[in-house]
């Protein structure tokens, strides 16, 4: 989206808002499902749950992958059967397991009690198990979802204890899911990941589908690599097509992209509301904070600034902080973006996941609005 376009809206709407560009969604859902042929794409909706979006993610022809009985309901209220939604958390309980199991959503059991539970509550059926074969990736310690530190999944060390279990309750292990992790950057981890899953797969005598989770990379910095899809797609392709010749059959595949799809569409419009000029440091802040956008504060992510009020002007040194109180509310710490004055308009980028959905009410200040962009259209949503 334009500088002019983001300006404009906080004119109409005011700041702080999170904008979504519409268009920007529809083409990475183009993108991969160009890449992806005959591969189901499931979109992990935890990064932006805003119905609109998710509504127009599944018309683009996505499943949803959900992690709660809440995003299981507005999944449903969007209008997406539950044929077309999974399901995959861990640490929950008896009744909450039983309970989406009813509904119809497929669920990837996270543990052996998950699997305990669903064989006594519903035996003789096909059954979808995570594993944890430790291959993890991610742009942080808290992402990444492989290995001997992860919460997630059946351990690797647990298959022969899985495989009896199954067959106590005379389950069929006829799914199988990993996920290693979130951000991930490059084509290669994600080939290691699967290569890691395909040969664990050849001791499972009843596949029928595996899934090999999300985790797609997007740039955030200027000049950060991006994830090269068409490379992706191909080496996938061939990695499959061998695997379904040495198992004697043709298994369904299919990923859980969550940011990739709605990142880069979003940006967090805020205001310059003071500007501290220490002796060592100039603090520029803003109408917003952590409590809007946590990723900085939690995982020191970098997310790109722009003064779209003066994109041209002369850049300084500053660090932009939040309204919240805590000293570790800031966007960016000594960044270098266009002079800044009082009531100038900054885009904090790449916003559109993990951005509003982690948001919180902390300090009693409410959340931001969000709006969405659909050709020249903008609508709350
Ligand atoms: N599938 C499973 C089982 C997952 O746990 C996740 C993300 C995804 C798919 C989608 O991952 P994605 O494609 O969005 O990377 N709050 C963090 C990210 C947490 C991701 C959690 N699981 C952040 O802001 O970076």
């Amino acid at each position: 989206m334009q500088n002019s376009e983001l300006l404009k809206a906080t004119k109409k709407f005011g700041t702080p808002i999170y904008l979504y560009d519409g268009e920007k969604i529809k083409e990475q859902c183009r993108e991969l499902k160009s890449n992806f042929l005959n591969i189901d794409l499931y979109y992990a909706c935890k990064a932006n749950t805003n119905p609109e979006i998710v509504k127009l993610i599944a018309s683009q022809g996505f499943g949803i992958e959900t992690v709660s009985p809440g995003e299981i309901a507005i999944a449903r209220r969007a209008g997406i059967p539950a044929s077309k939604i999974t399901f995959t958390c861990s640490s929950i309980d008896e009744q909450e397991l039983v309970s989406v199991v009813k509904q119809g959503v497929k669920v990837h059991l996270d543990s052996l009690y998950q699997v305990e539970i669903f064989g006594k509550h519903f035996p003789g059926r096909e059954i979808s198990v995570r594993l944890n074969l430790w291959v993890g990736g991610g742009h942080h310690s808290h992402v990444i979802t492989g290995g001997p530190d992860s919460k997630f999944g059946v351990d690797v060390s647990q298959i022969k204890q899985l495989k009896e279990l199954a067959q106590k309750y005379n389950l069929k292990i006829t799914e199988l899911q990993q996920h290693i992790g979130s951000n991930v950057p490059r084509v290669s981890i994600f080939i290691k990941g699967m290569q890691v899953l395909l040969k664990t797969a050849f001791t499972f005598s009843e596949l029928k589908h595996l899934h090999f989770g999300g985790g797609f990379g997007i740039p955030y910095k200027i000049g950060d690599e991006k994830l090269n899809i068409v490379k992706f797609g191909k080496e996938v392709k061939k990695l499959i097509s061998n695997f379904n010749r040495k198992y004697g059959k043709k298994i369904q595949i299919s990923f859980e992209p969550g940011r990739y799809l709605v990142a880069e569409a979003g940006s967090l419009l805020v205001k310059v509301t003071d500007i501290k000029k220490n002796p060592t440091k100039t603090f520029v802040g803003v109408n917003s904070g952590m409590n809007h956008l946590v990723r900085p504060a939690m995982y020191d992510s970098h997310h790109e600034i722009i003064n779209v009020s003066n994109p041209n002007g002369k850049k300084e040194k500053v660090t932009i902080a939040g309204n919240i109180c805590e000293s570790g509310d800031v966007f960016a710490k000594n960044r270098l973006i266009a002079k800044t004055k009082i009531g100038d308009v900054l885009a904090i980028k790449n916003a559109g996941a993990y951005g509003y959905a982690m948001s919180s009410d902390y300090n009693s200040r409410l959340k931001p609005k969000e709006f969405l962009m659909l050709g020249k259209k903008i609508r709350r949503v």
